[in-house]
């Protein structure tokens, strides 16, 4: 039994976070969220025990993890935008490296074994395949992909070293909302697909731009696997429970995604559709560095972790969204 243990929540305000905590108590899991509330929020913690406080405070959270006992770390906490981090990549390293090794020598002070890592499809990069499995070299071609492959080897070197049991959790395109509209994406300033859409279908963005209308996919623009974050959350839910589980230290990276690709043209009529709204759409030409497709193979965090995406057709995907940013919006 891995349920009723204490978790830390490194970042449990953000978006896929506050997904994840709830989740997290759903499962019987008693949650302390940690957080700075750089770019989190307070109501996205719900009634949960919240600690505030910065990822690189090595000595705060050496104490949170004693005195809350906790038994495994989920830890979200990091700067997210790959584009800013080509402009200013230090931020990027101080936030989403030397600071999880604060956390990491924390977690050794406090003698915390168990962390599952939010890790991310760009460690891959520009690959020439169908399908992203986790053995694929990994090349990532931004400041932010080689900040989350950095900690992987971190993580993979402390199996040995300390002890540590972890897996790295590489999401492809989090998107969606919570079904029952408590939580959802809430980035400032917003720069992912499906948000930016619905801004242009409530009015709030005059037009919506399409970047490359010259790929070779089936209608000429990029091809994304659109997980929903509810299922994401599922998936943190079952790698508590399996590095918990684990009876030798070890390091795993799983991607998580549905294994099917849409096409952002796709993903504009599926907008316009449940919404019921119309908006301008502008054709641009490829920004650098946008692969044509990136779609993931799944089959280890299925076998490893039993778990399979539930939510995720883009239908449920944007409703879900549109249901939260309208909720919000009135
Ligand atoms: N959103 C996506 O599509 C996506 C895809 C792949 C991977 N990821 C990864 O998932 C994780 C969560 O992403 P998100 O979209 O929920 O982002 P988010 O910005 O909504 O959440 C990040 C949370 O971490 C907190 N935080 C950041 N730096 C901190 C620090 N130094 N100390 C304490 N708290 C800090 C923020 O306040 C926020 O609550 C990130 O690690 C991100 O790299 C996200």
């Amino acid at each position: 039994m891995t349920t009723g243990k204490n978790i830390l929540v490194v970042g449990g305000a953000g978006f896929i976070g506050s997904h994840t905590t709830l989740a997290l108590s759903e499962a019987g899991y008693n949650v302390t969220v940690y957080d700075n509330f750089s770019t989190g929020h307070r109501d996205a913690c719900f009634d949960l025990d919240v600690v505030e406080g910065d990822l690189s405070d090595q000595p705060k959270l050496t104490a949170v993890l004693k005195d809350k006992d906790i038994a495994c770390v989920v830890h979200f906490a990091a700067l997210i935008e790959a584009g800013q981090s080509v402009i200013d990549p230090y931020a990027f390293y101080e936030n989403n490296v030397a600071a999880t090794l604060a956390l990491l020598q924390a977690m050794r002070a406090a003698d915390v074994g168990h962390l599952v890592f939010s890790s991310t499809a760009a460690v891959y990069g520009n690959q020439d395949v169908d399908m992203l499995s986790e053995d694929l070299p990994k090349q990532p071609v931004n400041p932010y992909g080689h900040s989350k492959l950095m900690v992987e080897t971190v993580l993979q070197t402390a199996v040995d070293a300390y002890g540590l049991t972890s897996v790295a959790l590489r999401y492809f395109n989090a998107s969606g909302a919570d079904a029952k509209g408590r939580t959802g994406e809430r980035h400032d300033p917003e720069t992912h697909l499906i948000p930016l859409l619905i801004q242009a279908a409530l009015g709030q963005r005059d037009h919506f731009k399409i970047f490359g209308t010259d790929y070779d996919t089936p209608d000429g623009s990029c091809i994304r696997d659109y997980i929903h974050v509810s299922d994401l959350a599922a998936g943190h839910v079952a790698a508590v429970g399996y590095v918990l589980r684990r009876t030798q230290p070890s390091f795993e990276g799983m991607n998580l995604g549905t294994g099917t690709g849409h096409s952002v043209r796709e993903v504009v009529d599926t907008v316009k559709r449940v919404s019921e709204r119309d908006f301008r759409v502008d054709e641009c030409p490829r920004r650098a560095g946008d692969p044509a497709k990136l779609v993931a193979d799944s089959t280890r965090a299925q076998q490893a972790l039993g778990w399979h995406a539930q939510h995720s057709d883009l239908d449920t995907i944007v409703r879900d969204a549109w249901h939260f940013f309208r909720t919000r919006n009135r």
